[in-house]
Formats: structure tokens, sequence, C-alpha cells
């Protein structure tokens, strides 16, 4: 089942390549300049992203897809909609201050807490709980909008300060339940705790560790959850020697590629992450297109824009360029006629046998998905297939 999963087969480019003609190049650019503008359109007032602008329980500004979308914005130049991003994820938080406080309180006092007290994945425009029964506690996207934020600062220069309130919020709140499980990042499996959401986590608590704004008892103590949290994710990963997709799991999910690129739980190249890559790519990858894990049947198990840019952009730090590049163009390719990238395309579906019912349930598949163009920009600025800014500022 898997192409590219060989050794010999690595760097051969894979079907739909055929980006580097001059007409394919040029689609490859529209493509990214058109991913631009479908984000800014999409982008409220407030700074929020909506996850999906016609698919009704998407109609929502999650912190795991914004803290990918803002980090291609800022890539492709768009400072301002990156920060209008991250001052709506500090307004989200300081908002919830006294309840943040409040839960860390009973924690440090022993209370069990109930997984319906905790924050939210995604929130509506204005900021607020969105009022309908969903899996709301994920706690990834906490630690995803700080890592985003510091890849921000360092890349154009910026102060963290207009956003700190929020960001240490944020900080405090993930380093006081890291070890709690809770759902994926595909909304999943809330009894256990995810490698990918750890990675996530990870990341953010490295990023405001790193902050002179950040006072410096929590900067100490945040770089010590984060070794903790490192020094968890690697013991269990030895069991095995990949990571897993839960701790004491032997499961693959093609999120953990995260893990490396962009979180760096790992380097790219350690022999626990090139292990991991190797078995998404064993698993999970089928004719180019990749896949979340082997038991998906949402919308019939199909296969993922925005892991094919997450893989490429692996590809691309590890000098994959072929792959990496076959990845791209592979994404541009599903694009439809309008230029706009759905969530996952139903091919070499998993099971098949799922896919009318949430047809029926929800509609056609979200498209446009934001953080389907995120990732393709992402990937094409990697390659550099265009070069910021992209789209008028
Ligand atoms: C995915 C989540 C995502 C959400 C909004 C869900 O189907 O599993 O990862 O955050 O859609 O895009």
């Amino acid at each position: 089942m898997p192409v590219g999963s060989r050794p010999e087969q690595r760097s051969r480019p894979e079907q739909g390549s055929q980006g580097a003609s001059p007409a394919g190049a040029g689609r490859l650019l529209a493509l990214a300049h058109r991913s631009v503008q479908i984000i800014r359109a999409n982008q409220a007032p407030s700074g929020a992203y909506l996850a999906s602008p016609n698919f009704p329980v998407y109609r929502y500004s999650w912190l795991r897809d914004g803290a990918f979308i803002a980090d291609a914005m800022s890539r492709a130049g768009q400072i301002a909609s990156a920060e209008a991003f991250f001052a709506w994820c500090s307004r989200v938080l300081s908002a919830r201050e006294a309840r943040i406080d409040a839960l860390i309180a009973r924690q440090q006092a022993g209370e069990a807490i109930d997984a319906a007290e905790f924050l939210h994945a995604r929130y509506t425009l204005d900021g607020e709980e969105s009022g309908e029964e969903w899996t709301d506690f994920q706690l990834d996207g906490y630690g995803a909008w700080l890592w985003a934020l510091d890849a921000h600062r360092r890349r154009h220069g910026r102060p963290v300060e207009p956003f700190l309130a929020g960001a240490v919020l944020s900080a405090r709140y993930i380093a006081a339940f890291w070890d709690h499980p809770s759902y994926d990042w595909w909304e999943e499996h809330p009894d256990h705790r995810h490698t990918s959401t750890l990675a996530a986590l990870y990341g953010g608590l490295v990023a405001a560790a790193g902050w002179d704004a950040c006072p410096a008892n929590l900067r100490a103590e945040l770089a010590d959850v984060a070794a903790e949290i490192r020094r968890t994710v690697v013991a269990d990963a030895e069991r095995l020697g990949r990571l897993p997709k839960w701790l004491g799991g032997d499961a693959v999910d093609a999120s953990l590629v995260a893990a490396a690129t962009p979180f760096r739980l790992l380097a790219p190249e350690d022999p626990l992450m090139t292990a991991t890559v190797r078995a998404v790519e064993d698993e999970l990858v089928d004719d180019g297109g990749v896949h979340r894990y082997a038991d998906d049947t949402y919308y019939g198990g199909g296969e993922w824009l925005l892991l094919g840019g997450l893989l490429g952009w692996y590809d691309a730090e590890v000098g994959r360029t072929d792959d990496a590049r076959a990845r791209l163009a592979w994404i541009a390719e599903r694009a439809t006629p309008d230029g706009e990238l759905p969530e996952q395309v139903p091919e070499h579906l998993l099971a098949p046998e799922r896919l009318a019912e949430w047809e029926r349930r929800w509609g056609p598949v979200a498209t446009p998905l934001l953080w389907s163009h995120a990732m393709y920009l992402t990937l094409s600025l990697e390659l550099g297939v265009v070069n910021a800014p992209v789209g008028s500022r």
C-alpha cells in the first residue's frame, strides 16, 4: 500500500510532481496567493480564523488550526493577520483568568477536576464558548499558539508584550495540566495522553520559557515542565523505538510528525523520529496521500491535505526536497477549480462504507479548510515555490 516507504523509493518523485514545469510552477504559485486570500477572507475583525466557512460545525475558531494558520500567515509576511489572531487568543485567555487561577488552585489542592470544567478547544469569533456539545477538552492548542507566537517573534523581531497577559495564562494552564488525558488533535480518545498533544505543549512551554518579558521564576518552571514532558515522551517511545499515538500504546498517527516539525520535542534526524516517520509512511501514506491513522472512519477515512503539507514540511527540513515537492504538487492537484482546498479527499478510503453517513450528517467534506491552505502555504514558502510577502498587505 505505501508509496515512498522504502528507502530506494524515497527520493523518487511521486505521482503529481509535474508541478516543476513552468505551467505547473505557475499553478503552485497561484495557489499560494489564493491561500492567503482565502485565509484573509475568513478572518473575522476580532482576529479569529474560521476553521471552514461552509461547514456548519466548523464555523468556529480553533486554537490548534489557528496556530498553524497564523504561523503560515506570519511566514507569508501577513504580520497584521497573525498578530490579530494572537491578540484574539490573548483575549480568550485573559477573559478566563479567574477560571484558570481557580482550576490551578484546585489542582494544587489535590481536587479532582471534571473534563467538562476545562477550557475549550474552539470558540465563536467573539471568543465565546459555542454553547453546543463538542469534544471540548483539548490541550494542544494552548501550547501551539505560544509556539506560533514565538516563531513570529523570532522571524520578524516583533514584541510578545501585547499578547503576554494571555500567553502567560496559557503557559501556566498547560504547565499545570499537561499530564491529564484529553481529546487528541482529531478530537477523539479522551482517555489517553497523546504524543502529538504533548509535543505541542512542549513547543509552547519552551517558547514562553525563552521570553525575557516572562517573569523569571515562571520561566524556570515552564522550562522544567517542558523537560519533564520530553522525558516522559522519550521514555515511552524507547519502548517501541518510535513514538506512539498515545503513551503506552503502539498505534501510529500522522500527527506525530509534528513532534519534530514544528514542535522540536525531537530533532528531525533523531532515530526515534526517523523511525516514527518511516512508520507513518509505511502505514498511512497511499499513492502520495496521507491518512490520519489506520482506524479512521470519519468521512470514510480519506487522505488529509494538511497532513500532506505536514509530512512535506518535515521532508523539506531533512533535505528530501523531491519528496516535499511531490507532496506540494499532490495537494495542489486536489484544489477545486476555484482554488479551494478541502479537509480530506475520498481517495484510498480506509472505511468506504462510512462515507455516506457523514455526508448525510454534516454535508460534503469541509471546503475550503483554512488549515489545509495554511499547510500548503507553509510548504510552498519552505520550498521557495513562492517567496514572502505573499498577497497584498
Ligand atoms: C479535526 C480537528 C480540527 C477541526 C477543525 C476536525 O475534524 O479533527 O483537528 O481542529 O476539524 O478543522
